[in-house]
C-alpha cells in the first residue's frame, strides 16, 4: 500500500483510481482542471475522529466543521446530515451553513475585525452563538445589540488567546504574542482580560456559553506538547470562569489536526491529544455539559485531489518543468503563498514507473512561484498526461482567485 491510499485514493496496476474509477478516465469525461472529492473518506475521517473522544467523555462531543476549509454545498450538507457542528467565520459562511441545512444552534461565528454590519448580521441570526475576538469589540456590540436587538437573548463564546501557538508555517500561527516571523497575532483576548470580557458581555446582556481558542493550523506529531499545553491553560481558564459565577455550557479546542501532507511527516496523535482533553476536564470537575473541536483540515484534505492536464515538457538551463493546464492561484494557493506548503503529486497511469526524474510541476500563470511542486521526483510526463496533486480537498478551491483572468475549475464529488 502507498502512503497516500485511503478509501478513496487507490493504486492498482500502475494506475491512480478515485473511488474506484480511473483518474485519467475522470479527467477525460469532465476535463481538467478539475478538483474531485470523496463522500465516503470525509465521512471515514468524520467517523475516525468522533472515534477517538469515544468513551472518554460523557459530554456531548461538537465537531464543528471549520467550512472556511472547503464551503462546497455537497460536502456541508454531508456533513449536516451526519451530525457535524459548524465553525463559521463570516456572515456569508453562516448562510451557507443554514442554507445547506445546518440549524443557527449548531453554528459557532468566530470572526475577527468584524464591523458593526457583520454583528448585525450575526445577531439577527436566532440561536447563532457569536464568539468574541477582543475585549475592545464589546462597545461596537453593545451599539449594536442596543438599537436592533434589544431583547434578543444573544449567544457569545470568547475566544481567548493562551499565549501559545502552533502551526506549520507563521502564517497559520494564530496564537500566542507574536508568530515565529515576528507578526504580532491579532487573535483572541488575553489571558488577563478574560474574566473582563465575561462580566461586560454579561452587563451588556449578552449570554455567555462558551471558552473558545485555536492554536493555529496542520500539526504534525511534535507539536502535541505544546498543544496539550495550551489545552491544560484552557481548562484552567474556564474553571476560574466558572469560579467567578458564569455558567459555560461548552469548551472549544479549536481546529488544527494535520492530515498527512509527507510521507516522512509524523502524523498529529489525535487520540492522546482527545484523551488528554478528556481526563483534564474530568480532573478539574467543570460543569461544562459539551467538548467541542473545529477540524477542517484533518476532515477534508486528504478527501479531494486536483487533476491537471500536462500540456508540455520544457528543459531550460537543467531544469525540467511539467507544464499544466492550470495555476495555482486558481486552483490551489498553498504551494505559492506558504513556503512550507507541500503537496504529493501523483502521474495518474504511470504510478510503477521505474525512470523517474527530478520535475517541476509549472503552472499557467505569470508568477515565478506559481509551481505546484519543486523538483519532484516522478516518473517522466508527456504532453496529455493526468498528473494529480492530492490533498487537494482543504484550503484550494476555497482560496482560488480569478487571478490573470484565468478561471477558477469545477468540482465533482463523488
Ligand atoms: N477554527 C478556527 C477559528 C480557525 O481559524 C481555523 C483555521 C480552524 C478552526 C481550522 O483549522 P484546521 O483544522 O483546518 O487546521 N489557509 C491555511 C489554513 C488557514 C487556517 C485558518 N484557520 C492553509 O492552507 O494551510
Amino acid at each position: 500500500m502507498i502512503w497516500w491510499e485511503n478509501q478513496f485514493l487507490e493504486a492498482k496496476g500502475g494506475k491512480l483510481y478515485l473511488g474506484g474509477r480511473e483518474a485519467a478516465r475522470i479527467a477525460a469525461e469532465y476535463g481538467t482542471p478539475l478538483f474531485v472529492y470523496s463522500r465516503k473518506q470525509v465521512l471515514a475521517n468524520l467517523r475516525a475522529l468522533e472515534r477517538v473522544f469515544a468513551g472518554k467523555t460523557d459530554l456531548d462531543v461538537r465537531i464543528c466543521y471549520a467550512m472556511k476549509a472547503n464551503p462546497n454545498r455537497d460536502i456541508l450538507r454531508l456533513l449536516e446530515a451526519e451530525g457535524a457542528w459548524i465553525d463559521a467565520v463570516s456572515p456569508g459562511e453562516v448562510r451557507a451553513a443554514m442554507r445547506a441545512g445546518f440549524p443557527p444552534q449548531k453554528i459557532l461565528f468566530t470572526g475577527t475585525s468584524m464591523s458593526p454590519e457583520d454583528f448585525r448580521r450575526a445577531f439577527a441570526v436566532t440561536g447563532l452563538t457569536v464568539s468574541i475576538d477582543a475585549f475592545e469589540q464589546l462597545e461596537i456590540m453593545k451599539i449594536v445589540k442596543d438599537r436592533w436587538f434589544r431583547r434578543k437573548a444573544v449567544r457569545v463564546s470568547v475566544r481567548w488567546n493562551p499565549g501559545i501557538g502552533r502551526g506549520f508555517n507563521p502564517k497559520v500561527i494564530t496564537a500566542g504574542e507574536r508568530s515565529v516571523d515576528g507578526t504580532p497575532i491579532k487573535f483572541g483576548v488575553e489571558g488577563k482580560k478574560v474574566l473582563a470580557t465575561f462580566q461586560k458581555a454579561k452587563d451588556y446582556g449578552f449570554v455567555p456559553v462558551g471558552l473558545h481558542q485555536h492554536l493555529g493550523s496542520g500539526w504534525v506529531k511534535e507539536d502535541l506538547d505544546e498543544v496539550t499545553k495550551a489545552a491544560a491553560a484552557m481548562i484552567q481558564k474556564a474553571a476560574e470562569v466558572e469560579r467567578r459565577g458564569f455558567d459555560l455550557e461548552f469548551l472549544d479546542f479549536g481546529g488544527g489536526f494535520g492530515p498527512r501532507y509527507l510521507k516522512s511527516q509524523g502524523l498529529f496523535p489525535v487520540a492522546k491529544y482527545a484523551a488528554f482533553i478528556c481526563r483534564e476536564i474530568k480532573k478539574r470537575r467543570l460543569k461544562i455539559r459539551a467538548l467541542a473541536v473545529e477540524p477542517g483540515k484533518y476532515l477534508l484534505a486528504d478527501a479531494g485531489v486536483l487533476l491537471l492536464a500536462v500540456g508540455y515538457l520544457k528543459e531550460s538551463y537543467g531544469n525540467l518543468f511539467a507544464c499544466v493546464n492550470g495555476g495555482t492561484f486558481n486552483t490551489l494557493p498553498r504551494p505559492a503563498i506558504y513556503l512550507q506548503a507541500y503537496h504529493e503529486i501523483v502521474h495518474c497511469t504511470r504510478l510503477a514507473s521505474k525512470i523517474r526524474r527530478r520535475v517541476t510541476v509549472a503552472g499557467n500563470l505569470c508568477e515565478t512561484g506559481d509551481v505546484f511542486g519543486k523538483e519532484i521526483l516522478m516518473p517522466i510526463p508527456k504532453a496529455g498526461d493526468i498528473l494529480a496533486v492530492l490533498n487537494a480537498g482543504a484550503y484550494a478551491r476555497t482560496m482560488a482567485s480569478h487571478y490573470n483572468l484565468r478561471p477558477i475549475p469545477k468540482e465533482i464529488i463523488i
